[in-house]
């Protein structure tokens, strides 16, 4: 339908509109976001291959939208906003739906969806709505007609009004009931709305066996579900993993051809009620039935926060009127029911633009590339630079300068980028050349043999020292307030600092001049200098930067180091001796405490008064009642934080790992709880403990 060509100039027209500002005049600037829509349309209904994510696509048809309400006059029938979707595929026979397949209104905080209830109010004239709220399911839609209680016709959403027969496909999924009792119920033909999907666990494993096998992997499982269903062998599809959710009638009559919607079945919570009863996959353990949108919003949000650990893609939640009575009075528009709004969870996906590459020089001389990215919205934060890892990791992902590429952040989780979009080249990107000397002080760089990472190896490297620097300084190192990495790359420029140990030889009465940094300041700062001279030996030797030698390895190594200079005399076999330090972190350390600059860094550092000793009495764990016993937290947790009581596990001899597993003693859960939960109480060997309990356990 679309050509290369085409292709290329909608996709380079969908990044210039995304900008929202109206570049040209209004109409030509309408016509452009109709083109792109129904290029995008065509991309997501047909091809089952969309290059941009929902949440841009919505933002794209709101401005549309919005526009056009604003200017009638450039609104036309043929306009996407005007209907429901797009053309079909051949490969299957075209079928009719009983009534549309409507897309769904969006929502994307709670403002969003108090107006939404503002509106229903108004439609219905009533004060008193309840709603319900379940996921949105992010896979694709399927209808599902059954007459004299027979699955007699399956078919995809297609473009809403009609669809593609897929009855045979339908049938080897295990959830969708190959009859189901609804003559019972007074139900002579009904027809059901769902969405197949595929369990994210499922669609792991199937990656896991295609990359093992040197196949293809899967993009997503939305679009591996969508083109499962449409595969022409049903025994392919049966070995998809796939599964249906059922969550909407559209239609159902008695033996009269008389509607029984709003008379047997008077509201959705009861219809899925009905349908989890005969058999189908409704989402019963999902849905809350919310007294009003307060509790609805709640809802929405109690989701968002536990989406990950649920088994399944969500996109959102679907809020829903409650009483079929009043969904009617609410009645449709041509895309959408006015009774039911998603409230879109933020995106974790989108799509943006690589301008260039820049190269970074860490603190331990790693080049690292940087991506600098066309600035764009993800799961909350405008993300404009992400790190792309090495040169292997760059030709893996065939990166290239100007590709469209796809991000992604998941959770707390730092962007990365998923994959490029190669559809989307225009011939003018150009590959990302690896430099041959440090792009600061010029030094040949040098891999080491089986290492990712190319190195500058002068250590007097000026980014080098100042990433030192910036890390020595940091929260989790010595601490020290008001010089945080602007400050220490002014005083760096300014030659106040040359070194670690410089930190405590700063003039501060020269400082108090400079702009922006008055006497309080200056005194505040010096305060939290001489404050850090007092960190324990962890923190100090975590400060130092050491290669390999993180948060966790420096407390392993302290543990029982009455005085950190006793190091310089510890050979590799005694370091590896230590509970679990290995040869690579034992080398590293050795090597730092036999180089003779680091040497002299120590020295000044002990001449600046920095504590270098510890009570090891102090600094044993206060109890041991947690000895050789492994702690995973999992959910909301309410009374601590992550690290606390990972201290807490710590402080008490315990140590705390990251994954359920036969290793695991004690699985300690927050609230909403996931999947961490269900595997642990499956394992059958783990004791589950609630955050009152674990503090019981170490007598708080
Ligand atoms: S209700 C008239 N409920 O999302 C009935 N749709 O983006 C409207 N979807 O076309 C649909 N989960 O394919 C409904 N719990 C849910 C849903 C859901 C996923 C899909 C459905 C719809 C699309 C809109």
């Amino acid at each position: 339908m679309y050509n290369e060509q085409q292709t290329k100039e909608l996709i380079t027209l969908t990044q210039k509109l995304k900008t929202e500002l109206v570049l040209d005049d209004v109409e030509t600037h309408i016509n452009n976001l109709k083109k792109i829509i129904n290029f995008h349309d065509w991309r997501y209904y047909v091809l089952a291959e969309p290059i941009i994510t929902d949440y841009d696509y919505d933002l794209l048809f709101k401005q549309l939208k919005d526009l056009e309400e604003a200017n009638p006059q450039f609104k036309t029938p043929d306009s996407p906003s005007q209907r429901v979707a797009f053309a079909l595929t051949k490969e299957f026979p075209t079928v009719p739906h009983i009534a549309p397949m409507l897309s769904l209104g969006n929502s994307y905080n709670s403002d969003d969806l108090k107006d939404f209830d503002k509106s229903i109010k108004k439609l219905v004239d009533s004060e008193n709505i309840v709603y319900t709220v379940e996921p949105k399911f992010d896979g694709t839609g399927i209808s599902l007609v059954y007459e004299n209680d027979q699955l007699i016709r399956a078919a995809t959403r297609g473009d809403g009004v009609s669809g593609e027969e897929i009855t045979n496909n339908a049938k080897v999924l295990k959830s969708i009931p190959l009859s189901g009792a609804f003559q019972e119920e007074g139900i002579q033909k009904i027809e059901i709305r769902g969405e197949v999907l595929i369990r994210k666990e499922t669609f792991e494993k199937m990656n896991q066996a295609r990359q093992a096998a040197n196949e293809k992997l899967f993009a997503n499982a939305r679009n591996t579900a969508a083109g499962a269903m449409r595969m022409q062998d049903s025994g392919e599809v049966a070995k998809r993993g796939l599964e249906a959710f059922v969550y909407y009638v559209g239609y159902a009559v008695d033996g009269q051809d008389k509607t029984v919607l709003r008379k047997q079945l008077t509201s959705h919570h009861q219809t899925l009620e009905l349908l989890y009863k005969l058999g189908f996959k409704a989402p019963m353990n999902e849905i809350t039935v919310c007294q009003n949108i307060e509790e609805a919003i709640q809802a929405c949000k109690d989701w968002e926060a536990k989406r990950d650990d649920y088994p399944y893609e969500i996109d959102g939640m679907v809020v829903k009127v409650n009483s079929l009575d009043q969904q009617e009075m609410c009645g449709y528009t041509a895309h959408h029911p006015r009774w039911a709004i998603a409230y879109k969870f933020k995106a974790k996906e989108a799509t943006t633009k690589l301008l260039n590459v820049e190269f970074q020089v860490g603190r331990t001389g790693a080049i690292t590339p940087v991506a600098k990215l066309e600035p764009v919205h993800l799961a909350g934060v405008t993300v404009s630079s992400i790190s792309i890892h090495n040169e292997e990791y760059i030709q893996e992902k065939d990166i290239h300068i100007g590709d469209m590429v796809v991000i992604e952040r998941s959770g707390d989780v730092i962007p990365q980028i998923v994959r490029v979009i190669p559809d989307a080249r225009t011939g003018e990107e150009t590959p990302v050349i690896f430099p041959k000397n440090c792009p600061d002080c010029a030094t040949d760089l040098y891999r080491p043999e089986g290492e990712a990472a190319w190195r500058c190896v002068n250590q007097k490297c000026p980014s080098q020292l100042v990433e030192r620097l910036i890390h020595y300084v940091s929260r989790d190192a010595m601490d020290i307030e008001g010089l945080g990495k602007s400050q220490v790359k002014r005083f760096y420029d300014l030659g106040y600092l040359t070194g670690i140990p410089s930190i405590y030889d700063l003039p501060y009465d020269e400082l108090k001049g400079l702009e922006g940094l008055g006497e309080r300041s200056v005194i505040k700062l010096e305060t939290a200098i001489v404050k850090s001279t007092e960190q324990p030996i962890a923190r100090l030797l975590y400060a130092l930067g050491i290669r390999h030698v993180g948060k966790g390895t420096a407390k392993r190594l302290t543990k029982k180091l009455a005085n950190l200079e006793d190091l310089k005399n510890w050979t590799i076999e005694e370091l590896e001796a230590i509970e679990d330090i290995g040869p690579i972190v034992a080398k590293s350390v050795h090597d730092y405490f036999h180089d003779a600059d680091n040497i002299a860094t120590l020295q000044l550092l002990k001449e600046a008064g920095i504590n270098m000793t510890q009570d090891l009495a102090e600094a044993a764990p206060s109890s041991n009642v947690l000895a050789d016993k492994t702690f995973l937290f999992t959910g909301s947790l309410q009374e601590f934080s992550r690290n606390e009581a990972k201290a807490m596990v710590e402080d008490n001899g315990g140590k705390v790992i990251s994954g359920v597993s036969k290793k695991l003693n004690y699985l300690v859960v927050g609230a909403n709880a996931g999947s961490k939960l269900k595997k642990a109480q499956d394992l059958g060997t783990v004791e589950i403990l609630t955050e009152t309990e674990f503090l019981e356990m170490i007598g708080k």
